[in-house]
């Protein structure tokens, strides 16, 4: 059995050992792998795609595509071409110039990755959308992105509210017999006919280049700005921390819906070269397995709830495929405990490796290397050119073992540039001294390994997706029978949280199983299905401040039976 893997960090750099490089690494030097490091002229899809296809690489797999309907593999030279005629395509319409969001709502597919990169090209933001939102969540994305263009497919587009989308000009439909008019478009027929000759837009390095909503504890979806400088760390981090080498095959199980799909399931294997797998469909234990024994994958990442999700599956299955190939396992998302990592030794034989970061921070900031010791539960240490601390709430350094906020020292190339629209939001990340808080608490031990202890605010982390309790409650106060009400995570074996909402019902409406289930289907039709609460319970009254805002932790407490802490600014 493993205990410690000891690949070597490969890159521009001759790494002794993860104290060597953390002590002596400059970001300034992992520029210099970019030719724009002089010009500060860049386009992240030229970088990750044309820059390959004009050297030995051009004909290597950049792509491989697996689906129910589908089998397809793209050499970095065909994703060149196909992006090329994706910018053309976009620039046709008259619709895109540089920094225009243009949307992507779709299941994934090799057209989803063509889109991106092509929309990349002419130097749009792009912003991707999950294909399980709703219409509710679909509509105050594109809005307050004052989207452009949208990419999305005819099974989908129904859950597009165009008409109250004013700053929407164009709609493209990836499918077959799509009508054609001066609004929606026909992406598959352009495609084909579109020039192959594409004027890429060189951007400057903190122009804009993806835009992931994610959930806060308050208030809206928050749209988090990332630029092409983001590309540094997100390349640096694939060669340290994904470990990825010339002839790997990578599988990151992320939707680019979500910051793991686009800094590790697009930009960073791209950018150092290495050959993608992405499946799409629905989670099968089998299918997951077969596609590491067809593909011969040999780094893999994915998250915690779904390693839980394949070992609750049994380990009778796994002897079924042979996953040899498999040199190295990451997660991400949420904690990952210690039985799941002592799982992956019984039954693949290696370590799962942690790594630990956020949709604001672009990239990889805490991580079990492979090259260090792992403590199992332990997050792991910060990567070299990142300063982490456990800090008090006046931005004050704790010592060792003490909890506190986890902060990370300002400056990482791929962190937030801004929060669209909202720059109040942004400074209210930062304490004095420049540091970002994550909204995590956690201690350091004294070796500087971190560990995670949980969230200081409300976000509901729910099978490795962020949910915000704001949105899901102010779904719930749309539903006709709702009064008031209040949503927290619960504690789950598989999915680390389920969301249970509280509810109060108007006057006079009866409390049935049925009405839990009509609220239910509610929120999951106008939001998404994971955001739906699993459980509802009635209540005659939800506890609130004097202010009116429902009291979370109240709530927390009544379900998990611990004390409620100071009432004092209860509502009587
Ligand atoms: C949580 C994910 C424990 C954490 C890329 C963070 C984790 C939030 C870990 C960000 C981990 C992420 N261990 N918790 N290794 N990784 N989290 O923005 O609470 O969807 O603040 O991005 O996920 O979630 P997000």
């Amino acid at each position: 059995m493993e205990l410690r893997t000891l690949s070597s960090v490969n890159g521009n750099y001759n790494l002794q050992s993860y104290e060597d490089t953390y002590n002596n690494f400059d970001w300034k030097e992992a520029e210099k792998a970019f030719f724009w490091y002089e010009t500060g002229k860049v386009n992240m899809a030229y970088e990750a795609i044309d820059r390959h296809a004009n050297t030995f690489r051009k004909n290597k797999i950049a792509l491989y595509f697996r689906n129910e309907t589908r089998n397809e593999k793209y050499t970095f030279k065909e994703l060149k071409e196909l992006s090329d005629k994706a910018g053309n395509v976009f620039k046709a319409t008259g619709n895109v110039e540089k920094g225009d969001r243009v949307f992507i709502f779709m299941p994934r597919s090799p057209e989803l990755y063509i889109a991106a990169l092509g929309a990349i090209k002419v130097g749009a933001i792009v912003g991707p959308l999950f294909e399980a939102f709703m219409e509710g969540a679909v509509k105050d994305r594109l809005e307050d992105s004052e989207a452009k263009v949208l990419v999305t497919t005819p099974e989908l587009v129904g859950r597009v509210p165009v008409d109250q989308l004013p700053a929407l000009k164009t709609i493209f439909l990836v499918g077959t017999d799509v009508e054609e008019d001066d609004k929606y478009k026909d992406f598959l027929k352009h495609l084909k006919t579109a020039s192959k000759d594409l004027e890429i837009e060189w951007m400057d390095r903190t122009d804009g280049l993806i835009l992931h909503y994610t959930s806060g504890s308050t208030g809206k979806p928050k749209g988090v700005l990332h630029v092409h400088n983001a590309m540094i760390q997100q390349y640096q981090t694939s060669k340290w921390v994904l470990d990825l080498k010339e002839e790997d095959v990578y599988w990151c199980t992320a939707d680019p819906g979500w910051v793991t799909g686009t800094s590790y399931g697009m930009f960073g294997p791209w950018l150092t070269g290495t050959s993608n797998v992405v499946v799409g469909g629905r989670f099968k234990p089998e299918d997951w397995y077969k596609t590491i024994e067809d593909f011969g994958v040999t780094v893999w990442y994915s998250a915690p709830t779904a390693f839980r999700m394949l070992m609750g599956a049994g380990d009778e299955i796994i002897k079924k495929f042979n996953l040899d190939t498999l040199r190295h396992i990451l997660s991400v998302g949420e904690p990952l405990n210690p039985e799941v990592i002592r799982w992956g030794m019984k039954v693949f034989n290696k370590r799962i490796h942690d790594t630990w970061w956020m949709t604001e921070t672009g990239a990889h900031l805490i991580c079990n290397y492979p090259c260090m010791e792992i403590k199992p539960g332990s997050m792991g240490k910060p990567i070299p050119g990142v300063e982490a601390a456990i800090v008090d709430d006046q931005g004050n350094v704790l010592p060792p073992n003490r909890m506190g906020n986890l902060a990370i020292k300002k400056g990482w190339p791929s962190m937030m540039y801004a929060i669209w629209n909202n720059q109040a939001k942004y400074d209210s990340y930062f304490l004095p001294n420049d540091w970002y808080v994550s909204g995590d608490s956690a201690y350091m031990d004294e070796d500087g390994y971190f560990w995670f202890q949980g969230r200081v605010d409300d976000v509901i982390m729910t099978s490795g997706e962020r949910v915000g309790p704001f949105e899901v409650e102010s779904k719930l106060l749309e539903h006709p029978a709702i009064a008031e009400a209040g949503v927290i995570g619960k504690p789950d074996p598989v999915r680390g949280e389920i969301i249970k909402a509280f509810v109060a019902l108007l006057d006079g409406v009866e409390e049935t199983d049925e009405l839990k289930e009509d609220i239910r289907q509610f929120v999951k039709k106008g939001l998404a299905a994971h955001a739906a609460p699993r459980e509802i319970e009635f209540r005659d009254k939800l506890p609130k401040t004097r202010s009116g805002k429902i009291m979370r932790r109240v709530l927390k407490a009544w379900e998990l039976d611990l004390p409620a802490g100071d009432l004092s600014t209860m509502e009587d």
